[in-house]
């Protein structure tokens, strides 16, 4: 224990930093050798903390060995390539030292001034991602921490497109306001609308057909009985990779039915929408140059540390008047001639962010992240041909990109004990620490999915986790024979 006063000294910050960076090679290094989930029950970590903090410091060295003591042992391993569950996100080197720069330099970006290289390169790096993705020149992009936020940020720009007057006078001025989705978008599509005083209710949610896509003539069929009870609609959000299947929704359909009745279009491609590099992938971005805003997380499928989701809009104008408000203490004299990013969105301080955006471009350049994106499709589709092949599972949704969903129908098994053997084969699966994969629920059937998006993915893993599949299905079997 140590009296101390100041921060670290530069050697002491040196030594300790070549620790972290030791530890975090080592770590990487030897990532397959742990559960990939841990067997942990809830409290077991919070145990191994003292209930009081030091009076006195510490050592680094004492620090970091609980690292490995107290918080791997609760870690549910995202780096780990046999972790294939929800939208599997991993972080890449040159991504991770981003962040180590980042957290340096401590910059805040709120206003151009406060850090002028801040704002300039999160501005120049969204230009480039824009044009890696090929959406049009139009999209200004701003990065926020996460998907969720970025369709609040879309939504909120929609109500203020439409109920101008919410800014001042707040929900009572929203007459009956509706938005519009699929049954297959992210809950974050209803947070944001309760957020922003569109409630639950105000939330209609479009049947989608047998792929999971929106249909358009339900869209249009609500919208104009919405109209006719009295609503107003202001919004539609479509999906480009459901969460559950990866479903695109017709985007240029309902593009359409958007300019017809003048409703803001936002489109979350919170997984998908980096695969809008891929020429061959373009088919499902049909539309897209009518979207009023989108979003995109490179934390999901880009090997950039979480958190990082880039937002582009048509309508700056519109989101800055929503959100730009100026206290004195902010004002600047370069506020005539720069961008303040404090303008559009709710946050005020702005982490460095763009960094490890930044990086992981050059880094990996666009061919080589191309090259990443197509192995994680080509080995997704190789495993979903496999379930197609397999007498004893089947697919049951299409896989546009690298998300599969499966599940057991062992032969001779009544339907209604599928979802049971399903559910149970899946924790059978989870408890090996070799695999963890998630589920979902499709038409009332209990779903296994299967993700590949992870940097460090190989063949083997999928031949891996092939195995481990098979397996426990055969294990379990035997148990209920
Ligand atoms: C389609 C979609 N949108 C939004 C989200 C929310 O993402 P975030 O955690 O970045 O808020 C998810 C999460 O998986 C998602 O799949």
């Amino acid at each position: 224990m140590t009296k101390r006063n100041s921060d670290m000294q530069p050697s002491e910050f040196l030594n300790a930093g070549k620790e972290v960076i030791e530890w975090a090679t080592r770590y990487l290094t030897n990532i397959e050798n742990y559960r990939v989930l841990p067997s942990i029950k809830p409290g077991e970590i919070e145990k191994l903390i003292p209930n009081k903090p030091p009076e006195f410091g510490e050592d680094f060295e004492t620090i970091l060995s609980d690292i490995d003591r107290i918080v791997i042992p609760g870690i549910t391993h995202w780096q780990h390539p046999k972790f294939m569950a929800y939208f599997a996100s991993t972080a890449s080197g040159p991504g991770i030292l981003a962040d180590i720069i980042s957290s340096t330099l401590n910059s805040n970006g709120m206003v151009w001034k406060s850090s002028p290289a801040l704002t300039e390169v999160e501005c120049k790096v969204l230009d480039w991602y824009r044009s890696i993705l090929e959406f049009p020149d139009s999209f200004k992009g701003i990065i926020y921490d996460t998907a969720s936020i970025s369709s609040f940020h879309g939504i909120a720009a929609a109500r203020e497109y439409k109920f101008p007057e919410s800014r001042n006078k707040g929900m009572s001025s929203l007459s009956h306001p509706r938005l519009y989705c699929s049954e297959q978008a992210h809950s974050s599509i209803e947070k944001a609308a309760i957020a922003l005083g569109i409630g639950m209710e105000g939330v209609r949610k479009i049947k989608v057909d047998s792929e999971f896509k929106m249909i358009p003539e339900e869209l249009e069929k609500a919208i104009e009985e919405d109209i006719r009870n009295g609503y107003s609609p202001f919004c539609v959000v479509g999906t480009i990779g459901t969460t559950s299947t990866t479903s695109v929704d017709p985007i240029d359909e309902i593009s359409e039915l958007c300019r017809k009745y003048d409703l803001w279009l936002h489109v979350d491609a919170a997984y998908a929408g980096v695969t809008s590099m891929l020429p061959e992938m373009k088919k499902y971005f049909k539309g897209i140059e009518y979207a009023d805003s989108i979003v995109t997380n490179p934390h999901k499928w880009l090997f950039v540390p979480i958190d990082l989701s880039v937002f582009y809009t048509k309508r700056p104008d519109i989101l800055k008047r929503a959100f730009s408000l100026v206290p004195e203490y902010l004002k600047t004299d370069a506020d005539s001639e720069v961008e303040n990013l404090m303008d559009y969105g709710i946050q005020l301080g702005r982490r460095f962010r763009s960094l490890k955006l930044w990086f992981v471009i050059r880094y990996f350049g666009v061919e080589g992240l191309k090259e990443i994106l197509r192995k994680h499709i080509r080995l997704a589709q190789s495993f979903a041909d496999w379930i197609k092949k397999s007498s004893e599972f089947e697919l049951l949704a299409p896989v546009p990109f690298s998300t599969v969903c499966f599940r057991a129908v062992p032969k001779g098994m009544d339907a209604q004990n599928l979802n049971e053997f399903n559910k149970v084969l899946l924790e059978h699966i989870n408890s090996t620490g070799k695999l963890f994969l998630t589920h979902t629920v499709l038409n009332n059937k209990f779903t296994i999915r299967l993700v590949v998006s992870g940097i460090r993915q190989e063949e083997r893993h999928i031949l891996g986790a092939r195995e481990i599949i098979q397996e426990e299905f055969e294990i379990l079997k035997r148990t209920i024979q």
